[in-house]
């Protein structure tokens, strides 16, 4: 078997690719095919923390018309109910696990501390991050970055819809070039929206790649860890 690159990783899981098809809710079927993926890498002895989005339960303020903060609060509660799901997905296989969530709410997860999840991950525990970063007007992506940079993951691999980062849209333009490697510099240059500005600024500052890939590819997670070339490749 290949030896995995990374030690210890951080997933992003956007709220939308727990849809499926359906592209609204949660779809089992879907979450079980992740969660056995993720139990590979467990498997491996690789070290998993995972931030979930809640597009797929909740997305942005209505049209524009609700206040922010609400809004922003809505979706961190649409995050807990995907950590949930995943959790319960995880554990139906066997797969230890822990929620830990930014906002507190005790009778429901564990509240986020930095040492507690360490030792759930050096115990070979999925921790699931939930409630993002626990404050308004930052999004799930800087939550995985920031959490990242406080758990120490080696990478932050990001689940998309589309395989890579493209230098237009590839639904749009035929012909968009997709990039092998970029560094952070170039995504805020080129504003190619991999992550928002702070996630990507955060990565950069603290040095934490990330691997943007497919996860409708069955295999890509393990195949993206163990160095094949999936996606494209932010780094400094
Ligand atoms: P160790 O310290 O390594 O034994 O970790 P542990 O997570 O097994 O110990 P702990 O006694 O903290 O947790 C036991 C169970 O209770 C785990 O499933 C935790 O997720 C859960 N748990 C711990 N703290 C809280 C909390 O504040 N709220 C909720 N809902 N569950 C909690």
């Amino acid at each position: 078997m290949t030896k995995p690159m990374y030690k210890r990783i951080m997933l992003k899981l956007s709220g939308e690719s727990l849809s499926g098809e359906k592209g609204y809710g949660i779809d089992f079927d879907v979450v079980n095919r992740i969660s056995s993926e993720i139990k590979e890498l467990v498997d491996m002895g690789i070290e998993v923390g995972a931030v979930v989005g809640g597009g797929n339960i909740w997305r942005g303020r209505n049209g524009g018309e609700m206040d922010r903060t609400t809004a922003d609060y809505m979706g961190m509660l649409a995050t807990c109910i995907n950590a949930m799901a995943l959790q319960d997905s995880l554990e139906s296989m066997g797969v230890v696990t822990r929620v830990q969530t930014a906002i507190e709410m005790r009778e429901i997860a564990e509240p986020f501390i930095r040492r507690k999840a360490m030792r759930h991950l050096e115990k070979g525990r999925v921790v699931i991050f939930a409630s993002g970063t626990g404050n308004p007007y930052f999004s799930t992506d800087t939550a995985a970055a920031l959490r990242a940079a406080e758990i120490e993951a080696d990478v932050i691999l990001l689940a998309k819809k589309i395989d890579g980062v493209y230098d237009s849209d590839p639904n749009i333009n035929k012909n968009a070039k997709k990039y092998d490697k970029l560094t952070f510099q170039e995504v805020l240059e080129k504003d190619l929206k991999v992550m928002d500005s702070t996630a990507t600024s955060l990565c950069k500052d603290n040095n934490i790649p990330i691997i943007v890939f497919a996860l409708d590819e069955v295999g890509n997670i393990k195949k993206a860890l163990c160095g094949e070339k999936i996606g494209t490749i932010v780094g400094n």
